[in-house]
C-alpha cells in the first residue's frame, strides 16, 4: 500500500484529502507541520507528499528543499494556495514532480496522485535494474563488474528464485565459490533458515558421514548419543559441500540417494526422514577429469551439475584487479590504522601483470602483507611483495639444460626430471596422492602411473 503524506496547515483540506486518498486504497498520514514532515520522510519510506506551499511560519519551498534532502527520491506534489504560480514554477526547478492548485476537485487529485506513483514505481524499477548489475545487493560484498563477473551476478540471482535447485560452483581455489554459495543463501527465499557448510576433503570418510547423517545412540561404539547430521540440521536451508570432489565415492552413493529421494537415514536408524534443503556444492577440481579418473560418479556429477556457476580465475578478468585492490586497500588500512591511499601507476601496472595463481584470495593476502608492512601514502614497485615483480608466469624453463654435439637422450633427461619432482612434491605432501596430484597439476590417475613406473613409495 502506498504511503502519501499530506502536509497542510488547514485541517479541512487534509481531512479531505485523507479521505479520497483512503478510498482510493492508499495509506494517507498527514501534518500541519513542515518540520514533523521532515522528520517523517527521513523515518519511513514514503511514496509520494502532497505539500502546501503556503505553510504558516516555515516557507514550503524551505520545507521542499529539506525534504530533497532527506530523500532525494521522494516525489512531492506541490499545492498552490492563491494561484501563487511562480513559487510553483520555483518548486518544479527545485524537484517537486508537479503541482495543483487550491481549489480543487477529488478527481483531479486522484489523477495526478496515480500518475505520480507509477512514475515512482517506474523510477524505482530502474533503479533496482541499474543496482542489479552492480554486485549482489543486500548480500555478500563481491567486488568486480568485469563481464564474467557480471554474468555470476546474474546467475547467482537466478537461482537464488528457486530455492530447491541444486548448485554447482566450479572455478580455482580462492576465485569466490563460498562466496557465491552464501550470496545464493542470502538472495534466496531460504535467507532467514540456516546456512550449513561442510568441507568434504577435511574429513576421512566416517567421520564425514555421521557429520551429514546423524546417528541414533548406540551406532556405533562412540555414539553414547543420538546425533543430528548436518543434512537435517540445515532443513528450510540450504548445505553448502565444499569441495566435493574429495569425497569418497561410497559417500558419493548415499548423496545421490538423498539429491533423489529427500530423504534420509541416521546411521544405526530405521525411520527415513524428509529432509527439504538446498544443496549447493562447490569444487576446484575438473569433475569431467575425476570421473574419467572413477574417483567421482557421473551420475552424481549430473545431479549436481543441475545448475552450474563458473568462477573464471582473476587472470581472466583483470579489469577486476583495480577495485578489487582499492577494496582490500580501505579494508585493511582501516583495520590497521594505516594512512595508505593509493597505489602507483607502475606498481599498479605489475599488480595487473602478474598471473594470481591463487586468485582473489592472494590478491587479498598481498594487500594485508603491504598495510601491515607499510605505512606511505603511495605504494610504490619496491613496497610490493617479490613474487609479483619476478612473477613472470612460469611458463620459460629454469633449468640451464645444453643440447650437445652427440646429442642426448630425451626421454631419459626428461624422465630423471621429472622423477625428480614428483619425488620432491611427495616429500611436501607426506606421500598424500591426492595432494600430490593437485600440487603437479596432473590427474590422479597419472601421477599413480609415474609413482609405479619411478618406483616411488605410494600411500593410500
Ligand atoms: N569478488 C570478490 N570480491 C571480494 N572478495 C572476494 C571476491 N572473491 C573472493 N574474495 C575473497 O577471497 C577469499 C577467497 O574466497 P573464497 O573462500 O570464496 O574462495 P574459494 O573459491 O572458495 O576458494 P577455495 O577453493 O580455496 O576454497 C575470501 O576472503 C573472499 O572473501
Ligand atoms: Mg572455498
Amino acid at each position: 500500500m502506498e504511503k502519501i503524506l499530506i502536509v497542510d496547515d488547514e485541517a479541512f483540506i487534509r481531512e479531505n484529502l485523507e479521505r479520497v486518498l483512503a478510498e482510493d486504497g492508499y495509506r494517507p498520514y498527514s501534518t500541519e507541520s513542515g518540520e514533523e514532515a521532515v522528520t517523517q520522510v527521513s523515518e519511513e519510506e514514503i511514496d509520494l507528499v502532497l505539500l502546501d506551499l503556503n505553510l504558516g511560519a516555515r516557507s514550503g519551498l524551505e520545507v521542499l528543499a529539506q525534504l530533497k534532502e532527506v530523500d532525494p527520491d521522494v516525489l512531492v506534489i506541490i499545492i498552490t494556495g492563491y494561484g501563487t504560480v511562480e513559487s510553483a514554477v520555483e518548486a518544479l526547478k527545485m524537484g517537486a514532480y508537479d503541482y495543483i492548485k487550491k481549489p480543487f476537485k477529488a478527481d483531479a487529485i486522484r489523477l495526478i496522485v496515480k500518475l505520480a506513483l507509477e512514475t515512482q514505481s517506474l523510477r524505482r524499477e530502474v533503479r533496482q535494474l541499474r543496482r542489479d548489475g552492480k554486485g549482489l545487493p543486500g548480500s555478500v560484498d563481491m567486488i568486480g563488474a568485469s563481464p564474467a563477473m557480471e554474468q555470476v551476478y546474474r546467475q547467482v540471482r537466478e537461482v537464488a528464485r528457486h530455492e530447491s535447485a541444486t548448485v554447482l560452483i566450479t572455478g580455482e581455489s580462492g576465485t569466490g565459490k563460498e562466496l557465491v554459495a552464501r550470496g545464493i543463501h542470502d538472495l534466496s527465499p531460504r535467507k532467514d533458515r540456516p546456512f550449513v557448510e561442510i568441507n568434504c576433503g577435511s574429513l576421512p570418510f566416517n567421520l564425514l558421514e555421521t557429520e551429514l547423517f546423524g546417528h541414533e545412540r548406540g551406532a556405533f561404539t562412540d555414539a553414547k548419543t543420538r546425533k543430528i547430521g548436518l543434512l537435517e540440521e540445515a532443513t528450510g536451508g540450504t548445505i553448502f559441500l565444499d569441495e566435493i570432489g574429495e569425497m569418497d565415492t561410497s559417500l558419493q552413493v548415499k548423496l545421490l540417494r538423498v539429491l533423489e529421494d529427500r530423504k534420509i537415514r541416521r546411521l544405526g536408524g530405521t525411520r527415513l526422514i524428509d529432509i527439504d534443503v538446498r544443496v549447493v556444492a562447490a569444487t576446484n577440481r575438473d569433475l569431467k577429469e575425476a570421473i574419467d579418473e572413477k574417483v567421482f560418479r557421473e551420475d552424481l556429477y549430473y545431479r549436481l551439475n543441475v545448475f552450474p556457476i563458473h568462477l573464471p580465475p582473476l587472470r581472466e578478468r583483470r579489469e577486476d584487479i583495480p577495485p578489487l585492490l582499492d577494496f582490500f586497500l580501505q579494508k585493511f588500512s582501516r583495520d590497521f590504522n594505516k594512512r595508505i591511499r593509493e597505489i602507483s601507476r607502475d606498481a599498479l601496472d605489475l599488480l595487473m601483470r602478474y598471473h594470481w595463481p591463487g586468485n582473489v584470495r592472494e590478491l587479498r593476502n598481498v594487500v594485508e602483507r603491504i598495510c601491515i608492512m607499510h605505512n606511505t601514502e603511495v605504494i610504490k614497485p619496491d613496497g610490493l611483495p617479490k613474487e609479483i615483480w619476478g612473477g613472470t608466469p612460469r611458463k620459460e624453463s629454469t633449468l640451464d639444460l645444453e643440447v650437445p654435439p652427440e646429442g642426448i637422450c630425451l626421454e631419459e633427461i626428461v624422465g630423471q626430471i621429472e622423477k625428480d619432482l614428483i619425488a620432491k612434491a611427495v616429500k611436501i605432501t607426506g606421500g598424500n596422492v591426492a595432494k600430490t596430484a593437485r600440487l603437479l597439476n596432473v590427474p590422479r590417475g597419472t601421477l599413480r602411473y609415474k609413482l609405479e613406473k619411478y618406483q616411488l613409495g605410494e600411500e593410500g
